[in-house]
């Protein structure tokens, strides 16, 4: 559609999600309905849409300008008059277009598919008509407006259900929501709708009577009736929440990972997944997330806007704004905190937390540590308990430790501090000073042995028995 413009109408409130949030921000596979429905536009061609806000004008305004690749202009509807007031509206920030075609879409309407609005502007441009509207038949048409024909077949008028007559309301052939007119054609219908219905609204639909009476309007049926499945209740968000997850799934099981239970596994939208990973049972990759080739993730993993490389496994952990190497090995039990950086074949282990760090290439926290503001090098073992005191109830510090250093278990490193290329800290060490490189760092009370005392308690003991 070259330069051709798309209105989305999303000023409306929602009523029936009984929300505090404005319909079309809730989210659907991870991202705000209204961006779904762009970046569905977007897909099928059209990079210039004007979005029609009301209803939390600002917030939809600010959500509905985010994605890359569109140019957004914001229309306002000050009262929700009704879908025909919002499109005159959105013509409004139209002014100096005067010819061509305009595709209209309902906000609420995130599962259509690229392919079939596509398929419906091409259709309609080999055509004649003034107005092409997407069409379905459903087993239960109840809340959409209805296709009204005439003898010839041709489609006259779309009645909305308040005003659809008992056997008006039993046709089956409903009106999606997805429209393309003819700009001019569409301006001189607009100003004749009326609010003389049930609902007291400007009906869009209104305009397909209007535009029939002086020309064709032509309907473009949908292969699969679950696309136009609108979005006016929370039962509603939840099915076609499943139905566009089901979809994600599929588009990376066809191009080569295994995902061992669809049913228990939640990838949004953003996320790129490389082949032969495997995703097993209860793994959820959320936001921008990047997983490589070959990875394991799952079971029981969450995954937050995190990058990952090729052949890492990921097992009951939970990652957010992580970067993981190649090769790395994570949980069970692990913590990734923003600002994590893992080099490459890097383990993390069980019981492990790790906070705006950077960890270096084959180094090891195998278990029970805590590690934030930290920058660890290559090679690098820390043992069971080592805990990072990067703060002092005012201030956050850094702790750095070289290459192939190795810190003994149960060592608490109070930052800022430093362990040089292979120092070796001793285990129970309270490392308060900087260790030199290839040194021993060693800080805990020495033992001492007091021979016999054990038996000698003993047989104190023995003595208070025989009494
Ligand atoms: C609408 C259609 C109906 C169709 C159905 C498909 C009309 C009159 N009816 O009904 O034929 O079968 O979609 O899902 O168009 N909006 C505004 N301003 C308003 C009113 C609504 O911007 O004043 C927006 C809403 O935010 C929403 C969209 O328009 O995104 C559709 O409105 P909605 O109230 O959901 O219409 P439906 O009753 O579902
Ligand atoms: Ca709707």
């Amino acid at each position: 559609m070259g330069n051709a413009w798309a209105v989305i109408l999303a000023a409306g409130l929602g009523t029936r999600m009984r929300s505090e949030l404005a319909k079309v921000l809730h989210p659907v596979a991870g991202r705000p309905m209204i961006q779904k429905v762009q970046s569905i536009l977007r897909e099928a061609g059209f990079h210039q849409q004007v979005v029609v806000v009301g209803y939390q004008a600002d917030e939809v305004a600010r959500v509905a300008t985010e994605l890359p690749g569109i140019t957004v202009r914001i229309a306002r509807q000050p009262e929700q008059r009704g879908t025909a007031d919002a499109v005159m509206q959105g013509l409004a920030a139209l002014q100096e277009v005067n010819e061509g075609q305009l595709l209209v879409v309902n906000g609420d309407a995130p599962l259509l598919r690229p392919e079939t609005v596509r398929r419906m502007v091409e259709t309609h441009l080999s055509s004649e008509a003034l107005c092409t509207l997407l069409t379905a038949r459903v087993d239960d048409p109840t809340g959409y407006g209805r296709i009204l024909r005439d003898e010839a077949g041709r489609c006259v008028a779309v009645v909305e259900e308040p005003d659809a007559t008992p056997e008006q309301r039993a046709i089956d052939e409903i009106n999606a929501g997805l429209y393309l007119f003819d700009l001019g054609a569409l301006r001189w219908a607009l100003p004749q709708v009326g609010a003389e219905n049930r609902q007291h609204e400007y009906y869009l639909t209104d305009v397909v009577a209007h535009l029939a009476a002086r020309g064709t309007v032509a309907t473009f049926p949908v292969d699969d009736p679950a696309e136009i499945h609108g979005i006016n209740d929370r039962i509603q968000l939840a099915q076609a929440e499943k139905i566009l997850r089901r979809r994600i799934l599929e588009h990376w099981m066809a191009k080569g990972v295994t995902v061992v239970d669809p049913d228990t596994t939640f990838v949004d939208d953003e996320v790129q997944l490389g082949r032969d990973t495997v995703l097993l049972p209860m793994t959820f990759l959320e936001g921008p997330t990047t997983v490589g080739r070959g990875c394991r993730i799952g079971p029981n993993t969450r995954i937050v806007a995190s990058r990952l490389g090729d052949h890492v496994e990921v097992q009951m952990a939970v990652l957010l704004e992580a970067e993981v190497g190649d090769g790395c090995r994570i949980g069970p039990f692990a913590y990734l905190r923003p600002g994590t950086r893992l080099a490459e074949r890097v383990k993390v282990g069980d019981f492990v937390e790790i906070k705006n760090s950077r960890i270096g290439t084959g180094s090891k926290v195998p278990h029970l540590s805590y590690v934030g503001d930290a920058t660890v090098g290559a090679g690098v073992n820390l043992g069971a308990g080592t805990i990072t005191c990067n703060y002092d109830g005012r201030r956050k510090y850094p702790t750095t430790i070289g290459d192939g250093a190795f810190i003994g278990s149960h060592t608490s490193l109070v930052a800022p501090v430093t362990v040089g290329d292979g120092a070796f800290v001793a285990a129970g060490s309270v490392i308060t000073k900087n260790v030199p490189p290839d040194a021993l760092g060693i800080a805990r009370g020495r033992q001492r042995n007091v021979e016999r005392w054990a038996a000698r308690r003993r047989a104190e003991d023995g003595e208070k028995g025989s009494r």
